[in-house]
């Protein structure tokens, strides 16, 4: 049977981020993250959507701990509809910079492939005029320099329009502009979190003409735990919130923090979009340091449970 003949007359689907699921085995752990991914996997399980996007940091740590990688997959697959994923910088490391010891890299590319499997696809779901396609890449591979931009750059010019098909979703982990499409550079210096939580102009110009030549109608990243919607050019750019924890809350008046994830309803040939509130928020507490430290320095001996991981990608 073919995949778009299960999908009903209307149809659903289900944009989640930033889930952040840890383990008390790490070298740190907030149990009120993963208590907040089991609040939203119920609530996502009765709303039922036919499809689940996920748009990158599922776990603390799955650069590092395969375990964690291992355990988020098992998790999706036992959700009753299918789910379609791709990594974040907790993944696969933080938006390149010569600096830093934890940016993106080939070794957490790479181990991020051997369980997930590809980091880019493209995939046609529904029929008629509520037929939508959905391709999600890893965007922080561009402007990297590693030769996995250099195969993304192939895999997106290999691309080709999709006749019959009215909508084209893309998701992609960090946002293609942190405040407006228009703006220059952040200079790290200055702000660094708005210049991490978006893509650098160049590769935000590049990766806007291969969405348009190929249809887009909207962009769905994570990355900046805040929700907001963006109209560019008619196509709807819409900045998805967290389940784990909520930041950037006051940096736009149109920004909303509040936990919870996006579901969008397509019918009679348009997709609607709605926010979901998690039902309720953990106040469990946990342990040791936030940020992204790399392997030296961690201290394992503080896990809750034994035996603590053993973190299997050396990161310098
Ligand atoms: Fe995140």
């Amino acid at each position: 049977m073919n995949i778009s003949e299960k999908f009903p007359e209307n149809w659903s689907f289900v944009y989640v981020a930033d889930i952040h699921v840890g383990s008390p085995r790490s070298y740190r752990y907030q149990p009120s993250w993963n208590e907040n991914w089991q609040t939203a996997r119920r609530q996502i399980v009765d709303l039922a959507p036919d499809l689940l996007l996920v748009g990158g940091d599922l776990t603390r740590d799955g650069a590092t701990h395969t375990e964690e990688l291992q355990s988020i997959k098992t998790d999706l697959s036992n959700l009753p509809m299918e789910s379609l994923v791709i990594p974040g910088n907790h993944e696969v490391g933080n938006k390149w910079s010569a600096t830093s010891p934890v940016a993106i890299n080939s070794r957490y590319l790479e181990h991020y492939r051997s369980v997930f499997g590809p980091s880019e696809w493209t995939a046609l779901r529904g029929e008629g005029l509520n037929r939508v396609r959905f391709t999600g890449i890893d965007a922080f591979k561009l402007g990297s320099g590693l030769p996995e931009e250099a195969d993304l750059k192939r895999w997106l010019e290999a691309l080709r329009p999709e006749p019959d098909c009215p909508h084209h979703v893309w998701i992609i982990h960090p946002a293609l502009f942190a405040d407006h499409f228009d703006e220059n550079d952040y200079d790290p210096a200055d702000d660094r979190v708005a210049w991490y939580f978006g893509l650098n102009r160049g590769d935000r110009l590049y990766l806007w003409e291969i969405m348009k030549s190929l249809g887009v109608t909207h962009v769905v990243s994570g990355h900046i735990h805040c929700r907001r919607v963006v109209e560019v050019d008619g196509v709807q750019i819409h900045l998805a919130p967290a389940t784990a924890f909520p930041q950037w809350g006051d940096r736009w008046p149109d920004g909303d923090d509040t936990l919870g994830f996006l579901r969008f309803e397509v019918a009679d040939g348009r997709i609607g979009s709605e926010f979901v509130p998690l039902d309720r928020r953990s106040s469990l507490v946990g342990y040791g340091p936030g940020g992204n430290p790399p392997v030296k320095g961690r201290d394992y001996s503080v896990a809750w449970e034994q035996p603590p991981l053993k973190p299997v990608v050396d990161d310098g």
